[in-house]
């Protein structure tokens, strides 16, 4: 009796050790999930995978080394030198040491990755094939093939080939057979002003402000993306509060993407200087893109008002100017027919906005600034006080 007592005691206290230690090491797990969160983890990706719980992630987006192999210094025909991808992290021994790193990181990225998730892989015609090889030997399940057209690409200096001006993105689901992926198709339709949206995307190569330059005006990463590709891949394959998961972060395009459609990213990069560059750069960022708060799902709710109404009520007059706010520095003239002219080019707010912001879509409601009294107001806020005069509080 007395053993038996004190076995069950000891049995229970077991139990309660043992239930106790997984409550920590669960709520342990928790946090360093959570910690990850909206970090650049430093390290190389091999490695830094494995602190990735599995099927954790919603989206990977990866721009590995492209593996150039360039032979020697390129330089224009004016003698000045090509300022190209020579840099320590692009080098590898041969195409099998190239090969066997990628499979490596691939095969981490898809145990991290949820089944509902996708992963996108960017490359040019030096490594996209081998990529495209690895990815299908390890059971992704190829739903795009994507031509990101450069519409301002570097020439071709000697003379020997065609410029080139695309890459490839692979968008792939984790196997096939895996349905339930997240593809916003209403919402990109919207994006690309009411028209499906094709597998050629015309954007330029990162340039102007949005390029980041060092202490001597230098590129300060020689392939930095442009957020416009970013955006769309997000905007695409996740929803808002999903992660994203950058294995090659860069500049942390990636992770400036995704915090402006409000989603969460993990990034990881080898690269100390590289780290400073993309942390800053999220720091830095106070507004949102517009489009972080649509849905697919989402219904228009408010009341339908065209601009010209507002050119008839004299809330904006005719010959009146709008203006852009800092970032684009445009003004345009307002006609009387509710269009804007802005240059040689006459259009609908939302067209103009676009054009300005070389963007498929723009809404201008949230583009265009009016004065009134010497003070600027953005034109939604024109466009609500109608709505309440008009059709009652909104
Ligand atoms: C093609 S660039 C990515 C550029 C990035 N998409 C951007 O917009 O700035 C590849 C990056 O991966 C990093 N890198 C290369 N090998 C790595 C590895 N094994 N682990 C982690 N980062 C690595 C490089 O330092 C470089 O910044």
């Amino acid at each position: 009796m007395c053993l038996a007592k004190f076995t069950d005691k000891n049995e229970s206290t077991c139990v309660h050790w043992y239930r106790l230690a997984c409550l920590t090491i669960g709520v342990v797990q928790m946090i360093l999930g959570m910690m990850e969160l909206n970090r650049i983890i430093r390290g190389d990706c091999i490695e830094s995978l494995k602190r990735i719980p599995d099927n954790s992630v919603d989206l990977v987006f990866a721009d590995p080394p492209y593996n150039l192999q360039l032979k020697g210094e390129l330089y224009r025909p004016n003698n000045t030198k090509v300022d190209g991808v020579d840099d320590g992290w692009d080098k590898f021994g041969s195409f099998r040491e190239y090969d066997d790193f990628c499979a490596a990181w691939l095969a981490g990225c898809r145990r991290v990755l949820k089944e509902t998730g996708t992963i996108w892989v960017i490359g040019s015609y030096h490594n996209i094939f081998r990529l495209g090889s690895v990815m299908l030997d390890l059971g992704f399940w190829i739903l795009n093939d994507i031509t990101w057209h450069k519409t301002n690409p570097m020439p071709n200096f000697l003379g020997k080939r065609f410029t080139i001006a695309a890459e490839t993105l692979l968008w792939c689901s984790k196997g096939e057979g895996r349905k339930k992926y997240t593809f916003n198709h209403k919402l990109m339709k919207r994006y690309n002003g009411g028209k499906q949206m094709g597998s050629v995307w015309r954007i330029g190569l990162c340039t102007g402000a949005e390029r980041i330059k060092d202490a001597s005006g230098k590129k300060a990463h020689s392939t930095q993306k442009p957020e416009e590709l970013l955006k769309r891949v997000i905007l695409a394959s996740t929803k808002a509060g999903d992660t994203v998961l950058d294995p090659f972060f860069g500049t942390g395009t990636t992770g400036a993407a995704a915090k402006k459609l409000r989603r969460n990213f993990i990034g990881i990069e080898r690269e100390e200087g590289y780290i400073e560059i993309a942390q800053k750069r999220i720091d830095g960022i106070t507004e949102l893109w517009e489009e972080a708060d649509w849905a697919e799902d989402e219904k228009e709710k408010r009341v339908k008002v065209p601009f010209v109404n507002l050119v008839k009520d004299s809330m904006i007059k005719a010959g009146d100017i709008l203006y852009t706010n800092g970032s684009y520095g445009a003004a345009a003239l307002v006609l009387e027919n509710g269009s804007l002219k802005y240059n040689d080019s006459t259009g609908s707010i939302h067209r103009i906005g676009a054009m300005i912001q070389r963007t498929p879509s723009c809404n201008g409601w949230k583009f265009w600034y009016a004065v009134k009294n010497d003070k600027a107001l953005l034109i939604d806020d024109l466009r609500n006080e109608y709505i309440r005069k008009y059709h009652g509080v909104q």
